[in-house]
């Protein structure tokens, strides 16, 4: 699908967290394209003084309504005001963007693994890989239950959810990927399992080393800080574990990304 410049209605707003408001977005096309892992690049109403767009993931999409919702977590200046947005309001939006999680339906288990806003594509994936008969699991973990986004599709898709909270208010007390250590040490052969992985940069390195170390097949979806969103400005650049043979170390999370195979690269803070 070619990528268009769209005034996307708001037609819904409501609070999904602490900090977290969900917009649902009249965007037929995009709803009936969406996979998981593309995003959408928005301006910020109202504020001239904010230049480059805010990147978003597509968190859900309605294709009978022709909707899709964004979770938006209200982190500084961009964040805020989107966060604000109210229906009836329009947002100028260029999508969609970036490449999606690949999925072979011959997989025993996907095991997803979301650190606070990196609940964001799940909903998503949930709905993409619903009729399959894969087990699905879902590691979600935030600071405390208040934190949670909380989905309908959890259950309607039958997944397996695995609360953490780090102060313990709900689920298990600690990081999510304490709970998922203990999950997959309980079993020796992880065949026909893919994790998928969204959240915050340490958590993706330490997931990485557990996923090497224990064989099993990831990608994650990357959230570096994007400015023009379009493989202009190099800002977005990702380290490669490995020069490919061309000698090419960086890829560009806006325009190869923003989901990468997880042995392929390096975090840093
Ligand atoms: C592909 C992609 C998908 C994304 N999907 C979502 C999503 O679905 N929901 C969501 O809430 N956010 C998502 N983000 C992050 C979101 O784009 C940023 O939080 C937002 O652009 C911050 O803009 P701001 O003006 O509010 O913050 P700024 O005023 O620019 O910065 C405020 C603070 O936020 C930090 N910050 C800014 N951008 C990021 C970032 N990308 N990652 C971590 N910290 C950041 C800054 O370091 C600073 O401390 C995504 C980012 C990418 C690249
Ligand atoms: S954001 Fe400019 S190159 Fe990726």
């Amino acid at each position: 699908m070619s990528k268009s410049v769209l005034q996307l209605p708001v037609i819904e707003r409501a609070e999904a967290a602490r900090q977290v408001v969900r917009l649902t977005l009249q965007a037929p096309e995009w709803a009936r394209a969406a996979r998981a892992g593309h995003f959408i690049n928005l301006l910020v109403p109202g504020r001239r003084d904010l230049l480059w767009r805010r990147p978003f993931s597509v968190h859900r999409a309605d294709r009978s309504r022709g909707t899709i919702d964004l979770l938006v977590a209200r982190m500084g200046r961009g964040s805020e005001s989107l966060a604000e947005c109210a229906p009836g309001d329009h947002l100028d939006a260029i999508g969609l963007l970036g490449n999606c999680f690949p999925f072979d339906p011959g997989l025993h288990e996907i095991i997803m693994v979301a650190g606070g806003i990196g609940i964001a594509p799940f909903d998503l994936l949930l709905q993409d890989v619903q009729g399959f008969s894969c087990k699905k699991s879902l590691f979600y973990g935030a600071r405390s239950a208040g934190d949670l986004c909380r989905s309908t599709l959890w259950a309607e898709s039958g997944a397996e959810v695995h609360l953490t909270t780090e102060d313990g208010s709900t689920g298990s007390r600690g990081l999510v990927l304490d709970e998922l250590r203990r999950y997959l040490g309980s079993s020796a052969n992880h065949a026909g399992r893919v994790i998928y992985g969204c959240g915050p940069t340490p958590m993706l390195a330490a997931l990485r080393e557990m996923a090497l170390a224990l064989g099993i097949k990831g990608y994650v979806t990357v959230e570096n800080r994007m400015a023009c969103g379009f493989g202009a400005c190099v800002g977005c650049a990702v380290e490669l574990a490995e020069a490919r043979r061309d000698g090419q170390k960086y890829l560009l999370a806006c325009k190869d990304g923003p989901v990468f195979p997880i042995e392929e690269i390096l975090f840093h803070d």
